[in-house]
């Protein structure tokens, strides 16, 4: 790792390093990217005058919003803790955005309310504040979660091997409701590459009973176009 590139100061930078160490923000931090990215867009594209369309993106709004809040608590409580007990202030700068971004979620569910029962008249005016504020606070998380990747990475692989990042990440994965996993699962399908869900899959299987990777399956399968699907299908070693 470069550690010049790697300051908090500079986003921009060691982007193109691959990562030899356990990443334990790749993955999450890819279907976030997506989740963010298609949620934008679907603000953007919304008709305001069909209800159906503005109700539905309202509703993806907010349970966007809403898993990035968790997003945060769960980066809270272990990976800046991990940071902290073993380095005291080596996370102030991710934990001091975190406070801003739980600021610009409670403003953006606002916003997203404002839009669902507005009166005809007012909700073009709305919709494009939403989509703007919206925007804005996406292009902050890309740049934040860059520094996270980048320095608070450094951070962690200086400071613990791997097998305790591993032990970290299982104890922060166990806190996570099968619903949220679902949804995350959702947006990952489209994020990672076919090579990468094959690993999330193995790693699955090697936890969970039959049922419950079958059932995940099931939620990959949806959104994932079939000749990906096929592709991920031969990966995983199961019939497409
Ligand atoms: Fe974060």
């Amino acid at each position: 790792m470069d550690t010049v590139s790697a300051q908090p100061g500079n986003p921009y930078a060691a982007a193109a390093v691959p990562a030899t160490r356990f990443d334990i923000y790749v993955f999450i931090h890819k279907a976030l990217r997506e989740f963010m990215h298609h949620t934008v867009a679907a603000v953007g594209a919304m008709d305001v005058a069909d209800a159906g369309e503005r109700a539905e993106v309202c509703d993806q709004v907010e349970l966007l919003l809403a898993t990035l809040r968790g997003h945060v608590q769960h980066e809270n409580d272990f990976i800046h803790t991990a940071i902290e007990a073993r380095r005291p202030g080596g996370a102030a700068d991710t934990t001091e955005d975190h406070v801003g971004h739980l600021e610009a979620i409670a403003n953006l569910e606002d916003e997203a309310h404002a839009l669902r029962s507005a009166a005809p008249g007012q909700r073009a005016a709305l919709a494009l504040r939403l989509y703007r504020h919206l925007a804005v606070f996406v292009g902050e998380n890309l740049l934040h979660m860059q520094v996270e990747e980048t320095h608070n990475n450094a951070a962690l692989w200086a400071l613990y091997r791997d097998d305790e990042l591993l032990e970290l990440h299982e104890r922060l994965m166990a806190t996570i409701p099968p619903q949220e996993m679902a949804l995350v699962l959702r947006w990952m399908a489209m994020a990672l590459s076919v090579p990468e869900l094959a690993i999330l899959f193995a790693e699955l299987r090697a936890k969970a009973p039959p049922q419950a990777v079958e059932a995940l399956l099931g939620v990959v399968r949806e959104p994932v176009p079939a000749p990906r699907w096929a592709r991920l299908a031969m990966a995983i070693g199961r019939q497409p």
